[in-house]
């Protein structure tokens, strides 16, 4: 196959979700029709359980599956799609905004009883601040639950979407009968035999047709006839167009339990998602058809076996193609560096791959080399765009708590942070060290890897800091940023790139001081050039 045929055909996606609104389930049920599993529970699901947050050896044992399950692999109808797992839970949200930066379009998959939560409200702020193509699932239609209109009015109002229905469900709950296909024009019946693999579906070219009596009933025919109206008459027609620039949101309903809905999702998803998309670098836009190899770390996965100490970098190929034993050139440090057993992913599995394509995902054993966001080229000094740090919630001081293992510590420091696991800032008045988290959890996982994985002992300190916002002074003749550094100098940190950073103690701090500092511009992320 030729190296346009092998970009054409790839789709690179995320599933994204509130924990529990069926992402494992979904992601299941789309390997089981891709023939790349074979039956229901091969997937586990690698969210951390409630009550398991302070349990390490559950962590561990959650980070082993996310290795496994980071890239799911397989092929549907000649497409080749890669799943990129994205962790459900709030306190690894950064690893999930990082592996949003190398989709190509995301699926976001919603509960119809719980309707827009939390989690899927930032996820996909995210994506539409990137213009990523989404489609959107809901799902557990076997359940009761709320009104489909006043859920997709929900979507456009809680997540600022504009959505186009391409299903329909037929009654919900103990009377849920179907689904009618807009896309398609069928209506899809609903048995609850979660064993089987696929569904009858029935053609309906004309919905006004007494068909529709015989396979729902009455009632359900007429409420269809209705509701398609209604549908029609409010939402806009699909338009690939829209959909692939961000602007429309096709949506189906379905019950991934059930495997209800999931083929006409996939059906549709490798007709209209994209092909791997062209790429923001510092320098220039690239395109996966140009010739010469780039891509991009996005996650460092570290290996808990302290026998085998390496590192996974994940690197997505934006262009060329990626070819084992060859050297590329790593740009952050100048350096080429040659591979000799890059992985590919499969469903579950991974195997060293001779070549790769955009779209793909090479896991690359890295000995420490390796920071999230670095750039692989085949010469070309390039670096891409678009791996931010957010500003953490939860911010403390570190401490070295065995003064004979300092060295230790803060090579351990080092990597887990360009691992990602948390952002560190060194403070300008003092040089003390501040660790600023996601989530609380962090701070167990970081103890505890320094210790089993470096053997060095850290103790934290609380501090007081509501926001890290990365400072951009504006005014030319800087007397402003220079009176704003030395009236602030106790709040002033760098992070690991070196940029200043303003740890806030509170929101009210922050807005009196963008107001006595107009020229001055306090960014809550760190990529804002
Ligand atoms: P997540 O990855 O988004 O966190 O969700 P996951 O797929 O693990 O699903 C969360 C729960 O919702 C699971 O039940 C799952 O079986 C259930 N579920 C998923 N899809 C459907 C659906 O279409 N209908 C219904 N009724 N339930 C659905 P659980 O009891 O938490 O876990 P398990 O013991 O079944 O694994």
């Amino acid at each position: 196959m030729s190296f346009q045929s092998e970009i054409q055909r790839r789709r690179t996606f995320g599933i994204i979700s509130h924990p529990d609104a069926g992402k494992t389930t979904l992601t299941e049920k789309l390997l089981l029709f891709g023939g790349a599993i074979q039956e229901a529970g091969a997937v586990k699901s690698n969210k951390i359980k409630k009550g398991a947050t302070s349990d390490f050896m559950e962590i561990e044992r959650q980070r082993g599956i996310s290795v496994a399950t980071s890239v799911l692999a397989f092929e549907y109808n000649g497409i080749k799609i890669n799943i990129l797992d994205t962790p459900g839970h709030k306190d690894f949200a950064e690893d999930t905004f990082r592996t949003l930066t190398a989709v190509d379009s995301v699926i976001v998959v919603i509960d119809v009883a719980k309707g827009v939560e939390e989690q899927t409200e930032k996820l996909v702020e995210v994506c539409r601040m990137r213009n990523i193509p989404m489609l959107v699932f809901i799902n557990k239609l076997d359940r009761e639950g709320k009104d489909a209109f006043d859920l997709l009015d929900e979507v456009e109002q809680k997540l600022g979407l504009k959505v186009c229905p391409m299903s329909f469900p037929i009654g919900m709950g103990y009377d849920f009968k179907g689904i009618y296909n807009l896309w398609e024009k069928n209506v899809n019946l609903f048995t609850g035999d979660s064993k089987k693999d696929i569904e009858d579906t029935i053609q309906i070219n004309d919905l006004t047709s007494p068909e529709l009596e015989k396979l729902v009933g009455d009632s359900h025919a007429n409420d269809l006839r209705d509701n398609i109206e209604l549908v029609n008459g409010i939402y806009p027609e699909f338009d690939k167009e829209a959909y692939l620039n961000g602007g429309l949101q096709p949506v189906f309903f379905g019950s991934a339990l059930n495997n209800f809905g999931v083929r006409e999702l996939l059906d549709c998803f490798v007709e209209i998602a994209p092909k791997p998309r062209a790429k923001q670098s510092e320098e220039r836009i690239v395109k996966p058809e140009e010739e010469d190899f780039t891509g991009f770390v996005f996650k460092i996965h570290a290996n808990m076996d302290p026998n085998h100490r390496n590192r996974l970098a994940f690197v997505k190929i934006v262009s060329g193609e990626f070819k084992r034993n060859t050297p590329y050139l790593h740009v952050r440090h100048d350096k080429k560096l040659k591979f000799s057993s890059p992985n590919a992913f499969f469903a579950e599995k991974k195997e060293i791959v001779d070549i790769s394509y955009p779209g793909d995902i090479v896991g690359l054993q890295d000995s420490g080399n390796f920071k999230i966001g670095d750039t692989l080229t085949e010469g070309e000094v390039l670096n891409y765009k678009g791996v931010p740090s957010f500003s953490p919630e939860h911010f403390r001081y570190i401490n070295n708590a065995d003064p004979m293992k300092s060295k230790q510590l803060y090579k351990g420091i080092d990597q887990l942070m360009d691992e990602g696991v948390a952002q560190l800032f060194t403070l300008e008045l003092n040089g003390r060290k501040v660790i600023g988290t996601v989530g609380a959890l962090q701070y167990e996982v970081i103890q505890y890897r320094l210790e089993h994985e470096y053997g060095a002992k850290c103790s934290y300190e609380n501090l007081n800091v509501h926001k890290a916002c990365w400072v951009e002074p504006t005014d030319s003749k800087n007397d402003e940023f220079k009176d704003f550094k030395r009236v602030k100098q106790r709040f002033l940190a760098k992070d690991k790139r070196g940029q200043l950073v303003f740890l806030a103690d509170s929101m009210f701090t922050l807005q009196m001081t963008e107001q006595k500092y107009p020229s001055i511009k306090f960014h809550y992320t760190s990529e804002f050039k």
